[in-house]
């Protein structure tokens, strides 16, 4: 008999190019599967202004702004979408403070990074942003629905 169910909760995470380019990508994956996640969605793109526009819409009148943008299509972002229970609540407290000053020592910002404007990964911050940025960033069909209903595979 298989324990397989249907869709769980999701959450948008984004190795920004900082993380790319710091070779972070793998150490990052990794957390999210030890941590008993499950990859749905996954690919590398150059962000367009015009997605960033939207995804940081609320953010349009901020001074940071424009370095925001600037540093976001700076190199290639791997885009993810994780799935699986509370996943946007644990992932924010993976990831860590926004202000890496504040993250805790264990957190991918904690371990990896030492100032906001460098801060390495993007983590939805609610259920609802979660869908909306899922929506923006990937197409349904990109998004695959799978199961490990395999008896010889510990899920
Ligand atoms: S705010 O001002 O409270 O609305 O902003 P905050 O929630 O702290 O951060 C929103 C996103 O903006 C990023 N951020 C910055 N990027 C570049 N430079 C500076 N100075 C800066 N300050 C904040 C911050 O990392 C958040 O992005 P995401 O991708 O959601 O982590």
């Amino acid at each position: 008999a298989s324990s397989c169910s249907g869709v769980q909760e999701r959450t948008l995470i984004a190795v920004k190019p900082d993380g790319v380019q710091r070779r972070l990508v793998g150490q990052i994956i990794q957390r999210f599967e030890q941590r008993g996640f499950k990859l749905v969605g996954l690919k590398m793109v150059q962000v367009s202004e015009d997605l960033l526009s939207q995804h940081y819409g609320q953010l349009r009148t901020k001074p940071f702004y424009p370095s925001l943008l600037h540093y976001m299509t700076s190199g290639p972002v791997v885009a993810m979408v994780w799935e699986g229970h509370n996943v946007v609540q644990t992932s924010r407290s993976m990831v860590g403070h926004t202000n890496p000053a504040e993250a805790r020592a264990g957190t991918v910002r904690g371990d990896f990074s030492i100032h906001v404007s460098r801060n390495v990964v993007h983590a939805s911050d609610s259920q609802e942003g979660a869908q909306r940025e899922i929506q923006l960033w990937f197409q349904g069909k990109e998004l695959l629905n799978w199961d490990c209903c395999d008896q010889s595979i510990t899920c």
